[in-house]
């Protein structure tokens, strides 16, 4: 399995700054066989991407989709037009999605279904909050997201899993190794329990940095890292990737 390493720009970057950032990425990163890059720009910025990255091993695709390819559904995106630019991946079920635009997980569930009818990869992004973690709901939530998430999904297609603790996003309070290892090890159980293939990737996100991310990449089933505010600049998302 490859070590997946993503980065969520969430809303930054415009065109111009995407292609700046890309003809520097293309300078310094070395690709291995063993890892994978994929960038998720904001979806204003994904032809600049596409055509930035064409010809590349680099992977990349939007942060979210709407559940149908087309129609009257004003303000989304379509992960038809994600394909058709080239892009491999849609990130789905974010913590920002769920909390400030009210996505449920059975919404997430119907477009993780067209995003794998389309031969694109779902990124799955599931997390307990702090309240969840403090009354010692943690696993019971995971379990929800990923069996709601997942209930439509072609256990025969790709996909990949991203547990991020919604109280270490943005936050700079990363989640110490022992708890990445519980998580991820309950996580890795669950899926094939649901069965799923074993070599689904594995991300953590939540605070990765260049300092941290060494030692989380250690713990067991971790396969790769979703990044945020540390994939904006080129310097820091190399030394993570590199980790
Ligand atoms: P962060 O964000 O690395 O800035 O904590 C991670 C994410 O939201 O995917």
């Amino acid at each position: 399995m490859k070590t997946v390493f993503a980065a969520n720009w969430k809303l930054h970057k415009n065109p111009k700054e995407t292609r700046e950032f890309f003809s520097e990425w293309k300078k310094v990163f070395q690709s291995r066989a063993g890892a994978q890059v994929v960038f998720f720009p904001p979806a204003t910025n994904l032809e600049a991407t596409s055509q930035s990255l064409e010809g590349t091993e680099i992977k990349w695709g939007s942060q979210n989709c709407y559940a149908d390819v087309k129609g009257a559904f004003t303000g989304e995106t379509s992960a038809q037009v994600v394909k058709d630019l080239g892009g491999h991946y849609i990130l789905l079920g974010h913590s920002e999605r769920r909390s400030l635009f009210s996505e449920t997980d059975e919404m997430i569930g119907r477009k993780f279904q067209l995003v794998q009818k389309l031969d694109l990869i779902p990124m799955l992004c599931i997390g307990e909050t702090l309240p969840e973690r403090q009354s010692g709901q943690t696993f019971q939530v995971l379990k929800n997201q990923l069996v709601k998430g997942l209930s439509l999904a072609d256990k025969a297609k790709s996909l990949a899993i991203a547990y991020e603790p919604v109280w270490a996003i943005g936050t700079g309070q990363v989640a110490t190794p022992e708890q990445v290892r519980e998580a991820h090890a309950e996580l890795r159980r669950m899926i094939s329990e649901m069965g799923f293939s074993e070599t689904t990737p594995l991300l953590y996100g939540g605070s990765v940095k260049p300092d941290n991310a060494k030692e989380l990449l250690a713990v067991p089933h971790v396969n790769g890292f979703l990044v945020g505010g540390a994939s904006l600049e080129v310097p820091g998302f190399l030394k993570i990737c590199e980790s």
